[in-house]
């Protein structure tokens, strides 16, 4: 099977073509083309992403993409715009949660494509090529399908990027049941809002920690922890950050370095504590982790620790460092797992929802 995914839902414009092929209950993933185009440098003099200018990108830059990845795919030799069907089964689309302007580029893109490439009829009655919408979380937590062995069920998700912290357990395929989540700031939210009170760029997340590395004196527990005994699963990042604005408000002469370091170790401390404690109580097999923010290195570390200290029969699968971040080959393996289990969605039936909630 062989899936084109979209995916707009921010500020990366990303296509892939991921070839699936199952050989005696194995599955092979060969991703035969992963198109990323980030608008970070657009988005950076405004601290942080322009939703108009997102969806203006991201209409520029689909048709651009979609020839490169099919070229590379090899999938079709001679690319005109509108172009023959190439050999795809299926194509997977983010429909939410994100911006919504842009999550609609990706989509009407979607539905153009699925109504220009007609499935031939020899090989159905006619129709479409089908349409699977995606939820971009599901995508982040598929994205550790991609390589190496599979997660196996149950599992604990932990997603952390930059509009979500959650902790999920998934007893099956496209299961999901969100154990907790932040109440308030996503984490790699107040990472963003702490880098521009440090007067440090966007996004903010690689910057704290790359400036975190210049302290080499242990913390001190500088900064509170929220939520991190509250005996549920929700998180709270919002206190934290406004403890580094009085912090910063109090002591404008404060060590940067010391401040990015002290405001880091905290929201790791969080984000390790509650999902040791979802793991301890949820009797799982597998813990997955995605998102933007677990590109994070000392967060990676801390897990990976954690895990191997704490509960050594539990298979870690932390997402590739290239697929932590916003990209399609993440979409493209949901695609195939809705696929298979035939979950198509009719077009007129897909539509953005920039507070899409997993289910
Ligand atoms: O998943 P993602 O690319 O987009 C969303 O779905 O939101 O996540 C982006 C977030 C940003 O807040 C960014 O600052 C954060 O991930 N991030 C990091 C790191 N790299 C990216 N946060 C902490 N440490 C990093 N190394
Ligand atoms: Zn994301």
């Amino acid at each position: 099977m062989k899936i084109l995914a979209i995916e707009t839902s921010c500020d990366e414009t990303a296509i892939a073509v991921l070839e699936i092929s199952e050989k005696q209950n194995s599955l092979k993933f060969n991703l035969l083309s992963n198109q990323v185009l980030s608008q970070i440098k657009i988005h950076k003099k405004f601290g942080g992403v322009v939703p108009n200018l997102a969806m203006r990108e991201h209409r520029k830059n689909l048709p651009i993409l979609l020839k490169e990845a099919l070229r590379e795919g090899e999938l079709i030799s001679n690319f005109q715009f509108p172009i023959s069907k190439p050999k795809v089964d299926a194509i997977a689309v983010t429909y939410g949660p994100g911006l919504e302007p842009a999550l609609w580029e990706g989509i009407n893109f979607a539905k153009d494509l699925a109504k220009k490439w007609p499935v031939s009829p020899r090989r159905s009655r006619g129709g479409q090529v089908p349409l699977v919408g995606v939820n971009h979380l599901e995508g982040h937590i598929y994205a550790s399908w991609l390589e190496n062995a599979p997660p196996k069920f149950p599992l604990l998700a932990l997603i952390a990027s930059g509009g979500h912290t959650e902790l999920v357990l998934m007893k099956k395929h496209l299961n999901y049941k969100i154990l907790g989540e932040t109440r308030d700031d996503a984490a790699g939210e107040a990472f963003d809002k702490v880098a521009r009170m440090l007067g440090l760029g966007y996004p903010g997340g690689p910057e704290i920690s790359k400036l975190a590395e210049r302290w080499k004196t242990p913390g001190n527990g500088l900064f509170p922890r929220p939520m991190i005994n509250s005996g549920d699963f929700d998180f709270s990042f919002s206190g934290l950050k406004t403890a580094v604005l009085y912090y910063l408000r109090d002591n404008p002469r404060a060590n940067k370095a010391a401040i990015a370091y002290e405001f880091q170790q905290a929201t790791i401390d969080v984000l390790v504590k509650k999902t040791a404690d979802a793991l301890r109580k949820y009797k799982v097999k597998s813990l997955v982790v995605g998102g933007g923010v677990t590109a994070n290195k000392l967060l990676r570390s801390s897990l990976s620790n954690r895990v191997a200290t704490s509960f050594p029969k539990i298979s870690l699968h932390v997402s590739p460092l290239w697929l932590c971040g916003d990209n399609a080959a993440m979409i493209a393996v949901v695609g195939y797992f809705k696929a298979r289990a035939k979950k198509f969605s009719k077009p007129e039936k897909i539509k953005a929802q920039g507070n899409l909630r997993l289910s």
